[in-house]
């Protein structure tokens, strides 16, 4: 009985819809209208865009039906529509400003007032493009960016290639949590222009799109603004891995250790590359953990050196920079060269002490010679004596 009655409105409601809509044809095929006032809004944050669009007309009647919306929308030179199915009034993205976007989108009616099948309105198009002022010449170049150790972030560009002397650049910034885009309060100079930006602290600005404008200005000629949208935890450059050590357990199996990078990244986000030395042969490995076992490929060998240098791996980001590389730790076979390198310095001091010593004497005998002379009772120490014979047997 609910069903038959559920069929009965339904047919009402399609009647409605057929009596009222604007695309009808003569035969009873339903038709449905495309979203109105489709437009594409810049609210100001650098590239995520607002796109947004009222419902079809007539469609109030049309209770019994699922209505929702086929949206797509790419930058103009993309070869790929982005494609969103939604029940919603809006939609939001983020986009390369550098280029054009268009959009299109239709209203999709199913359910039972369509008999089951699916009926697709006509497309409602919209494109949005910044002004695009100013030669391309004139934008920036060679824009660089690094999350240093994930805490600070720093960009960094050149100049365009076009531009008169009096440019300069500006930057300004805008992620989801901001209340709007920000200009750079920190610049970096370079013969007294903006080269580049030191961010201030940023409040949870990763796994997100981090919108970046470098515009500019000049008297004699307009600047075309650089687009970036970044995402912070791709680009981070750790510090390098310090207190670095080498046990050599035994003539075959080494040990090397080192210290999880300071700072806010959590030590399983590393992945370390290690660059090891034996004698004169070099080996390149990685691994995620803080430590990693070799084996010498000589008992004999009489030097073994390491170096380690981390970024943080997939797990953690999709992308990452290496840092330095970490000072080199070096581990020396046998007792010998212990020996050689305490003996070497030990034997300096000791003949340094002994010429001292005999310079001291020489200037003393002479003295005492002097005072042989004037006093004949006067009787040389007996260590001073002695003294002065080693200095003969070291002297001769
Ligand atoms: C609905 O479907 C039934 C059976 O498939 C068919 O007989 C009927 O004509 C359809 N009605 C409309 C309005 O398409
Ligand atoms: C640069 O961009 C900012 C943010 O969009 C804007 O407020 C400013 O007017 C622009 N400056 C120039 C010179 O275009
Ligand atoms: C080095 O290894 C060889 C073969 O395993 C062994 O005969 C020799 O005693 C080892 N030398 C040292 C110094 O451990």
């Amino acid at each position: 009985m609910a069903f038959i009655h559920l069929d009965i409105r339904c047919l009402y409601a399609i009647l409605i819809c057929t009596a009222f809509g604007s695309t009808l044809s003569s035969n009873s095929e339903i038709k449905v209208s495309p979203p109105e006032d489709f437009e594409i809004v810049d609210p100001g944050y650098l590239g995520y865009l607002y796109l947004q669009w009222q419902p079809p007309l007539f469609l109030n009647n049309c209770e019994e039906c699922t209505v929702e919306y086929e949206l797509k929308y790419r930058n103009i030179d993309s070869e790929n529509w982005k494609t969103i199915i939604t029940k919603n009034l809006h939609y939001k993205d983020g986009f390369d400003l550098n280029q054009g976007i268009e959009a299109k989108i239709h209203t999709v009616l199913q359910g039972q007032c369509t008999n089951g099948s699916e009926v697709q309105s006509s497309w409602s198009e919209a494109t949005y493009w910044t002004n695009p002022q100013g030669n391309v010449e004139t934008k920036i170049q060679h824009m660089d960016c690094i999350y240093h150790n994930w805490q600070y972030l720093l960009c960094s560009w050149e100049p365009g290639m076009v531009v008169d002397v009096d440019t300069d650049y500006n930057l300004f910034y805008w992620y989801e949590g901001m209340d709007h885009a920000l200009q750079c309060a920190d610049y970096i100079k370079g013969n007294g222009k903006n080269v580049g930006c030191s961010f201030p602290y940023l409040e949870e600005p990763d796994y997100k799109d981090f919108y970046i404008c470098v515009n500019g200005s000049s008297e004699s000629q307009l600047i075309r603004p650089s687009y970036f949208i970044l995402q912070l935890q791709n680009i981070v450059k750790p510090l390098p891995p310090d207190y670095l050590s080498i046990i050599v357990k035994n003539s075959e199996e080494v040990n090397l250790e080192w210290n999880v990078p300071k700072g806010p990244i959590p030590a399983n986000c590393f992945i370390y590359e290690i660059n090891f030395t034996e004698d004169d042969t070099t080996t390149w490995t990685t691994t995620f953990e803080n430590e990693m076992y070799v084996t010498r490929t000589s008992n004999e060998s009489q030097e073994l050196c390491f170096l380690v240098r981390s970024k943080v791996n997939i797990y953690c980001s999709d992308d990452g920079i290496w840092s330095e590389w970490s000072d080199i730790q070096c581990w020396t076979d046998g007792l010998q060269n212990e020996v050689l390198s305490f003996l070497i310095p030990f034997t300096l001091v000791l003949s340094f002490i002994l010429l001292i010593t005999c310079l001291l004497m020489t200037k003393h005998k002479a003295l005492l010679k002097m005072g042989f002379e004037d006093d004949k009772e006067f009787k040389a120490p007996k260590n001073g004596y002695m003294a002065l014979e080693l200095c003969r047997s070291y002297d001769g």
